[in-house]
């Protein structure tokens, strides 16, 4: 068996205490350095942690790996998010950062449901754009927390090629069955990231940071 290489990522430092530190997951094909813009758009104090997905389809970065478009290969789903909840876990701690919130686009957005179903308590919320339901039976999962609901945000597109709106609703179904807090929106876009986006993503990042103030 080979060695599989360690993660390469991009981290870039808080600019203040408040902000939860964000982990930036990329889309298919892309790298470190996709959102890294976006993390400081959507939250400008917030340390940023953009790792590089480890699998490769025709060259093109990715999270998990897929036998087909919409279609995931399970065990290796279940395998990579434990491998990047391991690796979140490891690096925040050296790093001397809480529990970010993930910010993933689309295959990001997938390993980062799946790492709340698989490994609740890596993240402490999740934005998740143009997601679908990563695992069609994950085993039960805790997402409810003392400030009433690990923070979900899930932005599907109503004119989206690639995740019809029933898949993302279902994903939005199990995370609240889980007892996430989950805020699901449909947005008039297709599968590409739009201004509506970053607006929606960052007042609900100002509201999750609002509420982990009050209760601190
Ligand atoms: C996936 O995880 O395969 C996505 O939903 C679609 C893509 O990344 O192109």
């Amino acid at each position: 068996m080979t060695k599989e290489t360690p993660f390469v990522y991009r981290f870039v430092p808080a600019g203040g205490a408040s902000a939860p530190p964000l982990l930036l997951l990329h889309g298919t094909g892309g790298d470190e350095n996709d959102l890294v813009d976006l993390g400081r758009m959507l939250s400008p104090d917030s340390a940023l942690l953009s790792p590089r997905g480890r699998v490769l389809e025709n060259g093109m970065p990715r999270f998990f790996r897929r036998l087909a478009e919409g279609v995931f290969d399970e065990d290796d789903v279940r395998r990579r998010a434990v491998e990047l909840a391991d690796f979140v876990d490891e690096t925040r701690q050296r790093l001397g950062i809480g529990a970010p919130v993930a910010v993933g686009y689309s295959n990001g957005a997938n390993i980062a449901a799946a790492m709340m179903l698989l490994r609740p308590g890596t993240l402490s919320g999740a934005a998740l754009l143009r997601a679908m339901v990563p695992l069609p039976d994950p085993p039960h999962a805790d997402l409810r927390s003392v400030l009433g609901g690990v923070p979900v945000l899930i932005a599907s597109g109503q004119m989206d090629p690639i995740v019809p709106t029933s898949n993302s609703a279902k994903l939005a179904e199990m995370l609240l069955e889980a007892g996430a807090d989950v805020t699901y929106r449909t947005l008039p876009v297709g599968h590409q990231l739009s201004q509506a986006d970053v607006v929606l993503t960052r007042d609900w990042l100002e509201r999750v940071k609002k509420r982990t103030v009050q209760s601190a």
